[in-house]
């Protein structure tokens, strides 16, 4: 069988996205079919519309999901139909060198669904992240499922699928942040705020959220900054230093993914620090240093990739610390839109108006 739902699609580079049919088959084996509760605005859906990750338009945006598993294909036993899930980007496969030596948070051989989702006249749809979530229901690998506990608000807990488990995985998983460590973060969007919140789970003694909006870097407080830099009207190496003894940071956590602010963080940091980049350049961008600058700095430059986390391990966990008041999830969530809200979103987001719209369905 195949379902016809509404879903929203990107159809060509800067056009605005539009509301349309889509056709999600019924799940073949290892699939399964979600139907979507709850999914956040990234700014990757952006950099999708913007051709920013690739040029394999259409492509059906939405990847921040929770939702209910509908139905399953074959051969799936670790979730069943009713289950409370949140999809994930990173399903390991288990067979990759990387999940062979033990490191499948690197998997190199992530799995999606093999069936595709058409438009109404048979054109292939590209998922955004292999998700596609601003849909009414969507037809994911088996293994993108994450049962959580099924009391959690879909709006916030979806949120884990993506922006807030990297920014909150940058910090935690991939600098790591340690006991004791002073730390900065660039940009605090919804995956900076993350990077903030588990810099301070963690143990950082100074989190230092940097910002060009001043709206921004107030609601960053809230998540656990302990000071503040507006990078509109301050040299942002500078302010870091001063605020950290004249040294830098230990750790500075670039979730702008802009070649200035990977500058800042290359620079700013103390010896022997760590500079992680969370947020994604697009595929033009270039960063140039001196070799000598990279050896005489010492210390680590890492990417973060979905902050290197494990879903199975991480979505439950994030969900505990937030049922017991010591995660605020639910702070990100600051505005909920129908389906056919999210062009407009984007324009929020833009204006920075919001940390994360939400489709609620
Ligand atoms: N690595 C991953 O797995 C992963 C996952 C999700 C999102 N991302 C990426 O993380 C980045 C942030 O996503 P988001 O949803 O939080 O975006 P967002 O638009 O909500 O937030 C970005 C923030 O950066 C600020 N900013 C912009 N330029 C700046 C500058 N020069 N200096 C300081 N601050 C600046 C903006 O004011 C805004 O507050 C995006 O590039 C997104 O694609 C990466
Ligand atoms: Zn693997
Ligand atoms: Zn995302």
């Amino acid at each position: 069988m195949v379902h016809e739902v509404r879903g929203v699609v990107a159809r060509g580079k800067g056009q605005p996205v539009s509301l349309e049919t889509v056709l999600v088959p019924d799940p073949g084996p290892g699939e399964a079919l979600v139907q979507v509760k709850a999914c956040g605005v990234c700014h990757t859906d952006l950099h999708y519309r913007e051709g920013g990750i690739n040029d394999e338009f259409p492509f059906l945006l939405g990847h921040e999901a929770a939702g209910v598993v509908e139905s399953v294909g074959d051969g799936v036993t670790h979730v069943a139909p009713g289950d409370v899930v949140v999809l994930n980007w990173r399903a390991v496969c288990g067979q990759c060198r990387a999940c062979k030596r033990g490191r499948p948070w690197y998997c190199f051989a992530t799995h999606n669904a093999t069936q595709p989702m058409t438009l109404a006249d048979g054109t292939r749809l590209s998922p955004a992240l292999g998700i596609g979530a601003f849909a009414e229901k969507t037809l994911v690998a088996a293994g993108q499922c994450t049962r959580v506990d099924p009391a959690a608000d879909p709006a916030a807990a979806g949120l884990l699928g993506c922006g807030v488990m990297a920014g909150w995985g940058a910090a935690v998983n991939t600098a790591p942040v340690t006991q004791g460590d002073t730390v900065a973060v660039l940009g605090c969007g919804g995956v900076g705020d993350a990077a903030i919140a588990g810099a301070l789970y963690a143990g950082a003694r100074q989190v230092i959220a940097v910002d060009l909006d001043d709206r921004k870097l107030e609601w960053a407080k809230g998540f656990g900054a302990t000071h503040t830099v507006n990078a509109g009207s301050t040299d942002v190496v500078a302010a870091l230093r001063e605020l950290t003894g004249g040294f830098g940071p230990d750790v500075v956590i670039d979730a702008v993914g802009r070649p200035e602010t990977f500058r800042q963080a290359f620079d700013a940091r103390d010896l022997a620090g760590v500079a992680v980049l969370v947020g994604v350049p697009n595929p033009t961008m270039t960063f140039e240093v001196p070799l000598i600058e990279v050896f005489g700095h010492g210390g680590a430059l890492k990417s973060s990739w979905y902050g290197d986390c494990l879903p199975e391990r991480d979505f439950p966990l994030l969900i505990d610390l937030w049922q017991q008041g010591r995660f605020p999830l639910d702070a990100f969530v600051s505005e909920r839109i129908p389906l056919d809200g999210v062009e407009e979103a984007f324009h929020r987001m833009e204006r920075g108006e919001v940390l994360r719209s939400v489709v609620v369905l």
